[in-house]
């Protein structure tokens, strides 16, 4: 009997790809709709990116499709189980590293790990064992027997996600993995992110760093006031900007005041096109390869001295401002007044 009701579970999960559909979610707290009707799907062994600034309700589906909160309405189905009626069978499918650690601050990083262990029923022998492996694993070895209160955020943050993956989940869901951590720490957890994808576990995770999401995920959502803005793989979403070519130079003066500059340069060059930043800024656009050898004369002619010349590839970044109108540079500052940190 047991048996035939996991051949349905695993034909189930055989009938879809898709290891996590989300349709139609709802999910308001009061007047707030925090998640206003999302609909997606991830593949498994995907690693798939929630892209979004402060608010957005990156924090609430994670808490919906883990279980950690209700939907109003809407279905969610991980490997083809349904979350509400099968909770306790999608919580050994999932591991769930939140935005701020649910770790004991006064048990060590070892006792941390082998409580964890119990929860998910593991063997006394057994939860030892992973825990140490873990340990290794994350380069906490030497800090396994001291107070997780006493670790580094870098540490703390690892920690935590070797708790996440205790039970060796196929999904793992990841809260802005490396907000609030310094540069190396977060390059090492973002390695290891790409690392644990590479070996087969599907990725979920949230994020409101653009390049974070542009390096590390093979499909990522834009998630703006608990609406999808759009969804896609990377090539698909970068696919407006092909063909579009541009150029940043910088000069040693202002030449914003140099009015007359723009009629000469359309006259030089009547297939560029000239935009002027701001002060000693200039961008050049074109739909072909630009040359800058001309450029660098015509501007000397004009008694203007280049100091740089930057080719501008198309960006995901330049994608995510034209679909949500919010700046990259702004998100990111939002998001360090709110956790404290700089980066
Ligand atoms: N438990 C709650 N009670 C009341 N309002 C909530 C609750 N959780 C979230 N909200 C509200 O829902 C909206 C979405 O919040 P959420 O935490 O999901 O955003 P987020 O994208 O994770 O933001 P951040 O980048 O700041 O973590 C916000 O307006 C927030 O204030
Ligand atoms: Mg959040």
């Amino acid at each position: 009997m047991a048996e035939q009701s996991l051949s349905k579970i695993v034909k189930n999960d055989v009938d879809s790809a898709d290891i996590i559909v989300v349709r139609n979610l709802y999910k308001s707290y009061g007047p707030v709709r925090a998640v206003d009707g999302i609909s997606f799907s991830v593949g498994e062994g995907e690693l798939f990116g929630f892209l979004g600034p402060n608010g957005a309700g990156k924090t609430t589906t994670i808490n919906l499709l883990t279980g950690l909160a209700r939907p109003d309405s809407g279905e969610i189905l991980l490997a083809g189980l349904d979350v509400r009626k099968n909770p306790a069978a999608a919580k050994f499918m999932i591991g769930v590293v939140p935005d701020e650690s649910n770790l004991y601050p006064e048990l060590s990083g070892f006792d941390n790990l082998c409580f964890c262990a119990a929860l998910y029923g593991l063997k006394k022998a057994e939860r030892r064992q992973r825990a140490r492996q873990l340990l290794e694993f994350f380069n906490l070895g030497e800090a396994a027997d001291r107070k997780f209160g006493d670790y580094s955020k870098g540490m703390k943050r690892q920690l935590t996600i070797a708790a996440g993956l205790i039970h060796q989940p196929r999904i793992l869901f990841l809260d802005e993995p490396t907000t609030g951590i310094d540069v190396a720490s977060a390059r090492q957890i973002r390695k290891l992110i790409a690392g644990l994808n590479r070996e087969g576990t599907t990725i979920f995770l949230t994020t409101h760093y653009i390049e974070e999401a542009e390096r590390l995920c093979q499909r990522i959502a834009f998630i703006v006031s608990g609406r999808i803005v759009k969804a896609d793989n990377l090539e698909n979403l970068l696919q407006p900007l092909r063909g579009q070519y541009s150029l940043l130079l910088t000069f040693s003066e202002d030449i914003e005041t140099r009015a007359e500059l723009q009629f000469a340069f359309s006259a030089a060059f009547p297939e560029l096109v000239f935009e002027p930043i701001h002060g000693r800024e200039l961008r050049i656009k074109s739909t072909r390869p630009i040359a800058v050898g001309p450029l660098v004369r015509f501007f000397e002619e004009q008694g203007c001295e280049i100091l740089e010349a930057r080719r501008l590839h198309p960006s995901l970044e330049e994608v995510f401002v034209r679909l949500t109108g919010i700046e990259a540079e702004q998100m990111k500052k939002e998001k360090e007044k709110k956790e404290g940190v700089g980066r």
